[in-house]
């Protein structure tokens, strides 16, 4: 695959944007391959993304639409230095506002592709937080668009309920009850109840199931 990529990308014939995408999908595939740890993730935040989008009864050009978001949300993370993407222990102030860069890396790398302008603004914000303490805007509910608040749903259910370098998976009801326990200052409510009913519809049952 790196093979075919860096044979692309030498080339002087200009691409269409179909291939640009394909390329885009290809370099994304090959930033995860840095790190073993949150191998699927970006798929898994498609998917996840895609589904609660259904729920949420959004047409299926954005459920499509958020897939791809999820599948390159992290991609600017190949201009962080990969000690600090799997250090184990606290980060530092410095290490922290450059792992903050990878927003801002995404939307640049996103934004080259024609037509992927919509995909590149919902990767920009997927760290932002309803109450103004995420990033790299500061946005405040409303203003952050409905798809970032979407995706970082997605994004924080996986990483609680998946192995990482600092901690073990969560099972499925208590990520649930945190990403509920969160709504209203980090999460959007409706994002969350979206994802709570497919995994109850699903057959996951948590502590939250009252019936
Ligand atoms: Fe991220």
């Amino acid at each position: 695959m790196l093979d075919r990529l860096i044979a692309e990308l030498s080339s002087h014939k200009p691409l269409d944007a179909s291939r640009q995408k394909a390329l885009l999908l290809a370099a994304a595939a090959l930033v995860e391959m840095r790190d073993p740890i949150t191998a699927g993730h970006s798929v898994r935040v498609g998917n996840y993304s895609a589904i609660i989008a259904r729920e949420l009864g959004l047409i299926p050009d954005i459920q499509s639409a958020l897939r791809l978001a999820g599948l390159v949300h992290d991609i600017g993370k190949i201009g962080v230095p990969k000690a600090y993407l799997q250090k184990p222990g606290k980060l530092t102030d410095t290490e922290m506002a450059e792992i903050r860069k990878h927003p801002g890396l995404s939307y640049e790398i996103v934004s080259e592709v024609p037509g992927l302008i919509h995909i590149a603004q919902i990767v920009l914000h997927h760290h932002e937080r309803l109450d103004g303490h995420g990033y790299p805007g500061g946005l405040t509910g409303d203003e952050i668009p409905l798809g970032s608040r979407i995706l970082c749903v997605a994004d924080s259910f996986d990483a609680m309920v998946t192995d990482r370098v600092y901690r073990s998976p969560l099972p499925v009801s208590e990520a649930i009850a945190e990403l509920e326990r969160c709504a209203g200052t980090q999460f959007d409510l409706a994002v969350v109840e979206g994802l709570r009913a497919y995994l109850l519809r699903a057959g996951v049952r948590g502590p939250w199931c009252t019936t």
